[in-house]
């Protein structure tokens, strides 16, 4: 929130700098790369400076992207103008619910357009608890050798949970004292939003902090959100889909903390993400084994009687159209929400 505040991501495979202005306090996003011979110009992955100075040969830019330094200036010349070479900004930044996103491209739909039904899912997750969230107590990370788009499916996937995480649930059924389980339920239901993102709303209407979910677990949204391309949105985190590969994906997982709520009550939320989604968790861990049996078994795709399709039609006979958002939603266990995804995908690749 501070002006030099900055933090280091990717968009796509391009390293970017997102960084808040000391002077007109204004959010940049700038790529991370001198204007001399390239190197990175920033290298900590997030902090407070007002200046990004090239360790290469010691060029320095101000946070607002400015080359305020260039080291025995002098040998460049009559005509070396450093206001035309400050660190380049990409096209377009936006804020939403103050998240901030960017885009490569100079032209088409406006962030707003591009949210679409996804905007007050973002307004409710944003508003949670009393006073809002905090995105503040770093991230955890994790890779796993296969195509981005599994972790995408598998954030709003109402099907798999009964089987891949079978263990967690008799582990949390036997700590709380009651059975519990993720199959179908009264309201559960996934949700195309259209523009590729998606919903599966697990405990529709939220739950607050005095209650527990099916997973034993306190507070949240009641949704996971997928938004298009990488983005999710979920009970204890917000999770970003790095693809390095087609067969190669990095996540980032920013854990939520609540704003006016204990300390106490925040770590326990902590304690409750690490235990689903922490590396050596009852859960997350195995949806990476299934992302990596996937990633395998695609591997046998001759075209032989079929043998080279993936089936994502379960519910497509049942889904409800909202005449109003265009948004397709169905039971918990169908893949509308997975749809959603690939519909968006072929359309962009076919595109101009
Ligand atoms: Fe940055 Fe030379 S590459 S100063």
């Amino acid at each position: 929130p501070d002006g030099g505040d900055y933090k280091l991501t990717y968009i796509g495979k391009h390293p970017v700098i997102v960084a808040r202005s000391s002077d007109d306090k204004q959010i940049r996003v700038f790529f991370n790369r001198c204007r001399h011979r390239g190197a990175t110009v920033c290298q900590l992955e997030y902090g407070n400076s007002n200046y990004f100075r090239c360790a290469y040969h010691g060029w320095v830019y101000n946070n607002g992207g400015g080359l305020v330094g260039v080291p025995f200036e002098e040998g460049y010349g009559e005509g070396f103008d450093k206001d035309k070479l400050g660190l380049v900004q990409v096209p377009r930044v936006g804020t939403y619910a103050g998240f901030i996103w960017a885009s490569l491209s100079a032209d088409g739909p406006s962030l707003q357009e591009h949210l679409g039904n996804a905007m007050p899912y973002i307004d409710k997750f944003s508003t949670q608890g009393t006073e809002g969230i905090q995105v503040n107590i770093g991230a955890q990370k994790f890779g796993y050798n296969g195509n981005w788009k599994m972790q995408m499916e598998n954030t709003v996937d109402g099907y798999h949970a009964s089987f891949v995480h079978a263990s967690y649930f008799e582990i949390i059924s036997r700590r709380v004292g009651r059975k519990l389980n993720f199959g179908p339920r009264e309201g559960m239901h996934v949700i195309d939003l259209g523009n590729g993102h998606a919903v599966l709303d697990i405990e529709p209407g939220g739950i607050d902090a005095t209650t527990t979910n099916s997973r034993g677990s306190n507070s949240g949204p009641g949704y996971n959100m997928t938004v298009f391309p990488n983005v999710a949105f979920l009970f204890s985190q917000i999770r970003q889909i790095r693809p390095v590969a087609f067969n190669r994906t990095e996540v980032t997982l920013y854990p939520l903390r609540f704003k006016g709520i204990s300390d106490e009550a925040n770590t326990a939320r902590l304690r409750e993400h690490e235990s689903f989604y922490g590396p050596a968790s009852f859960a997350a861990p195995d949806d990476w084994e299934m992302f990596l049996r996937c990633q395998t078994g695609f591997q046998a795709d001759a075209d032989v009687n079929e043998a080279e399709w993936i089936r994502l039609y379960r519910g497509l006979h049942q889904e409800d159209v909202d005449p109003k958002t265009g948004a397709k939603a169905t039971t918990q266990m169908d893949e509308a929400s997975q749809r959603a995804l690939h519909r968006q995908w072929k359309k962009m690749m076919q595109a101009d």
